[in-house]
């Protein structure tokens, strides 16, 4: 009796054990497998500064973005409440597990953050009306809330379009929605000079000099 009680605890401690091996070795598979998955991506998540034929703004950047918004906003796309016709095509194809991997591989992204260079009294008058923002993406938009995701250091212009695609309503969310109703364009403009100049940890190579 006492000898199989033994056993047992043995046998769940070894199993435990195994679970915590099996954690770890399972995270960094993660990425690994992210890396895999994501070459398509970095054809246009991973070169600087470009922009969509016919679009004005650049292509966000999304290595060191939070794993968890990334995540939700390839949910987005999948389930079309987030209207964007390429992205919606590369997200329809990803499971739930491939958009683990691929979150943790670009979420774990070393920062080679070079903010945007933007007219320094518009990025003053951004910081100005920023205070609303920061409850949820962090004073400067580098926020550890992983929920909300990071504003520092993403190119301007793709800031600027994100706004008005929420004020128009292109782009639904409850939160930002609200948010953004009332922002006047000259706002706009100036909350995107602020965050895209703070260094923040978002990186695309060689983004120095693209807005
Ligand atoms: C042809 C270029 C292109 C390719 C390839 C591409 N993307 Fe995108 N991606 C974009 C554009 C443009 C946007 C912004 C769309 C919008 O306004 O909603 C975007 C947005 C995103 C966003 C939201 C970023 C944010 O800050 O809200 C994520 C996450 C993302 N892409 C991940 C991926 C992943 C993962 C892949 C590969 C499976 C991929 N993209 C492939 C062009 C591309
Ligand atoms: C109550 C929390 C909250 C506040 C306050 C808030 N945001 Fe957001 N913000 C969010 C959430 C949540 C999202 C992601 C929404 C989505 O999935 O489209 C977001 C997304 C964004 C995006 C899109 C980023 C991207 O990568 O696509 C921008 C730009 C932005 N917010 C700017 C602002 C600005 C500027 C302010 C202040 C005027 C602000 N936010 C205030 C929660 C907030």
């Amino acid at each position: 009796m006492l000898k199989n009680i033994r056993k047992t605890i043995v046998s769940a401690a070894a199993l435990v054990a195994a679970s915590l091996l099996s954690i770890q070795a399972v995270s960094a598979a993660d990425a690994i497998n992210g890396e895999k998955l994501s070459q398509t991506c970095l054809g246009c998540h991973g070169a600087p500064g470009l922009r969509n034929p016919g679009t004005v703004y650049a292509i966000p950047m999304i290595g060191g973005q939070h794993s968890e918004y990334i995540v939700s906003a390839l949910k987005a796309y999948k389930d079309k409440t987030r209207s964007h016709k390429t992205m919606q095509a590369q997200a329809s194809n990803l499971s739930d597990e491939n958009m683990a991997d691929i979150a943790a591989f670009f979420s774990q992204m070393e920062g080679n953050s070079r903010p945007s260079l933007v007219s320094a009294a518009k990025a003053k008058m951004g910081e100005k009306v920023s205070a609303s923002c920061a409850t949820c993406h962090g004073k400067i938009g580098d926020g550890d809330q992983t929920s909300f995701p990071k504003l520092a250091g993403q190119y301007e212009s793709y800031l600027v379009q994100a706004l008005k695609d929420y004020r128009s309503g292109d782009r639904n969310n409850i939160i930002m929605s609200g948010q953004a109703t009332n922002l006047s364009i000259g706002e706009i403009e100036a909350l995107s000079a602020w965050f895209s100049s703070q260094k923040g940890g978002l990186s695309a190579p060689e983004t120095k000099i693209f807005k």
